[in-house]
């Protein structure tokens, strides 16, 4: 169904879409669609979402588990319990598995940074325990996860690496040691670099300034994330557009990779609630028509790029599954917290049309 054109020449989305539009089976060749999954979904728990998920997604990624804190969380011990069932929700869908993410400084268990005598372990240390974790997550997972995100979020907005713990203990190559690490245990796993505001030049500078890096020393580097939690009005479409175009010169896969549109305010802690949390009773019809817009518009660059962009994820299934709650009422996504499709489900189904 396409948007229907009013006499103001306005493009609504209606809501009327049936459930049986299925996201999958409109992506262009070489694109999959995703979504991150929680505890609740991939143990079979909600049985909606579990419904709506294999319906619509050929791609699921993993909200929290197979980070480093929940999947090791201490020297000694891995705990693979909920990773194994995430891993295999997806391959009993035939769904393209991801793992995100291996190292990280958000996450990730103080033991690991931690030497002998309250001392920040070192350099030996360090690359020790990177390496003992990834051989072990990902040869666990070798064959079955198509791609992993190896590190996430290294540069800073001013396009300088980050200094993470890993960064201070091992020096400026511990990203390029990651990346040995990855490959290493699974030579047939794609690897990703992966992080947000990509649309901001100093920091794509930086990160395609490390991947070139990574290029010239010749370790298998596949891909480029692009978080892309969004809003309304930021990043500007053509920031967006621009930023696809110069992150695919690098001859690198462009992935979209935990897409969610923010309809909130950045508001300080302790803000008046009705400035902080202005859609607790529900989403007025505009604002609604907005994010659709939005969308659409998000799509369309995705869309006119298509042989560049092989991922879209989002980063959850409905409002109600949302990081970006918080004790707020947000809807950054494409299923209402009832999960009926909205008018941006809408959106996207024509923008994917469009293309056919
Ligand atoms: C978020 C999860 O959605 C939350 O449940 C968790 O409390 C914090 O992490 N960038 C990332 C993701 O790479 O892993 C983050 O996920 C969101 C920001």
């Amino acid at each position: 169904m396409k948007g229907l054109i009013t006499t103001a020449g306005l493009v609504l989305f209606s809501l009327a879409l049936p459930q049986d539009t299925a996201l999958k089976d409109l992506m262009p060749k070489g694109m999959v669609i995703g979504v991150a999954i929680n505890q609740r979904q991939f143990d079979g728990t909600d049985t909606a979402a579990v419904a709506l998920i294999t319906k619509q997604f050929n791609q699921i990624s993993p909200e929290n588990v197979l980070k480093f804190q929940p999947i090791h969380p201490a020297a000694d011990r891995y705990a693979f319990e909920a990773a194994d069932q995430y891993v295999q929700f997806g391959v009993d869908r035939h769904m393209q598995v991801i793992g995100h993410n291996l190292v990280w400084h958000s996450q990730t268990g103080a033991w690991v940074f931690q030497g002998a005598d309250g001392k920040p372990a070192d350099r030996d240390t360090l690359l020790a325990r990177m390496r003992d974790h990834i051989r072990t997550v990902v040869g666990r997972y070798k064959g079955k996860i198509h791609g992993w995100d190896v590190v996430n979020e290294a540069i800073e907005e001013d396009g300088s690496l980050r200094k993470s713990p890993w960064q201070v203990g091992i020096g400026d190559d511990y990203v390029a040691k990651a990346f040995e690490f990855a490959h290493e245990a699974d030579p047939d796993a794609e690897l990703y670099y992966n992080d947000f505001n990509l649309e901001k030049s100093a920091k794509r500078a930086g990160v395609i300034k490390l991947v070139k890096d990574l290029q010239a020393r010749k370790l298998r580097i596949d891909g480029i994330g692009n978080q892309a939690h969004w809003r309304l009005e930021t990043p500007a479409i053509d920031d967006i557009d621009a930023s696809l175009v110069e992150l695919s010169a690098t001859g690198l896969k462009v992935m979209y990779t935990e897409l969610d549109i923010n309809l909130l305010p950045n508001t300080p802690r302790g803000a008046d609630p009705a400035a902080a949390n202005p859609y607790a009773n529900g989403l007025p019809d505009d604002v609604q028509q907005q994010l659709a817009r939005r969308y659409a518009d998000v799509f369309g660059v995705f869309l006119k790029h298509r042989a560049a962009v092989t991922r879209i994820t989002f980063w959850g299934l409905s409002d109600a599954d949302s990081w970006l709650n918080r004790g707020r009422m947000n809807y950054p996504l494409l299923w209402d917290r009832q999960r009926q499709p909205k008018p941006a489900f809408n959106a996207v189904v024509n923008a994917l049309r469009s293309t056919k």
